[in-house]
């Protein structure tokens, strides 16, 4: 059941190197933060060029010093314990259709034209139509019981924007480039083959009135405050997190949620990680290689 699983999770070395990582890009992020707006004309991740389609897009700890006098009084260094080692079930990292699937500029889809052959329309409310209102049905499932909830708590979120195909994502990304150029596009939008959207995990969502929509703002609004809080009961992270574009390689994201199952997702939430890349021990990927 598992192939090219998690192999033991983050290493203590890996947990250093994000740390280090973090605090060398900490003055970087905080300029780099805000999420841009999409190019003019082109909501953030869709493109007027897309073809017969509505899609909207926004677009450790250090090894303990064993000293010889207190070696043999003291217990031996615990290795960290991956998170994701006591969790019930293990999957793929690599496989598009596994929910441990990490996309990341090191990371493209395989095969990069990849299809979802279960992509479904959720019953949720749509602020979208066409291809991208389509999720891969495990995605819909816990969307439509987290939108349920959200509402049952007053609280209104719509799919924004959900599955991508690689031809939609040719349109989006170009749209970026043309507008910002590629440097500044590459921190907003994933190149064809390398979107979280084109595997029908990920979805973006708004809030049914428009309030920040796709904006740095969304992540004060009540359904960003709510996925944030409450996603991980559902399966569902915050994808690309506030201060964390050194490791994911994106300004944050409040709207983009990723469905990694509800064991994991609790998990990450119950341990203080943020990021898939650290949570699965995987390189950070701030660029493309
Ligand atoms: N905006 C995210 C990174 C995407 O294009 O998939
Ligand atoms: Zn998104």
């Amino acid at each position: 059941m598992c192939h090219d699983c998690v192999a033991g999770g983050p290493s203590g070395a890996s947990r250093r190197s994000f740390t280090r990582f973090l605090a060398a890009g900490a003055g970087l992020t905080v300029l780099a933060a805000c999420t841009p707006e999409a190019p003019a004309g082109v909501p953030p991740s869709s493109s007027s060029a897309a073809p017969a389609v509505t899609s909207q897009v926004p677009s450790p700890v250090a090894a303990p010093s064993v000293e010889s006098t207190t070696a043999a009084v003291e217990p031996p260094p615990q290795a960290p314990v991956p998170p994701s080692a006591t969790l019930p079930r293990q999957f793929s990292l690599t496989d598009p259709a596994s929910p441990w699937l990490v996309v990341n500029k090191h990371r493209p889809l395989s095969p990069a034209d990849y299809v979802p052959a279960d992509l479904v329309h959720p019953n949720v409310r749509l602020a979208v139509s066409g291809e991208a209102a389509l999720l891969n049905s495990t995605t819909a499932v816990a969307a439509e019981a987290m939108f349920a909830a959200a509402a049952h708590d007053g609280v209104s979120i719509t799919l924004a924007s959900g599955y991508r195909s690689y031809g939609t994502q040719v349109a989006t990304y170009n749209g970026y480039v043309a507008t910002r150029g590629q440097a500044d596009a590459d921190t907003a939008s994933a190149r064809p083959g390398y979107s979280e959207h084109q595997s029908g995990w990920s979805f973006d969502i708004g809030d049914g009135g428009g309030a920040c929509g796709f904006q740095p703002c969304f992540a004060d609004q009540p359904a960003a405050v709510w996925a944030k809080a409450n996603g991980h009961r559902f399966g569902f992270v915050v994808r690309y997190p506030w201060m964390f574009h050194p490791i994911t390689g994106y300004y944050y994201e409040p709207w983009h949620l990723r469905y990694l199952g509800v064991e994991a997702a609790t998990d990450m939430a119950a341990r203080g990680i943020s990021t898939a890349e650290e949570y699965f021990g995987v390189d950070a990927a701030p660029a493309y290689a």
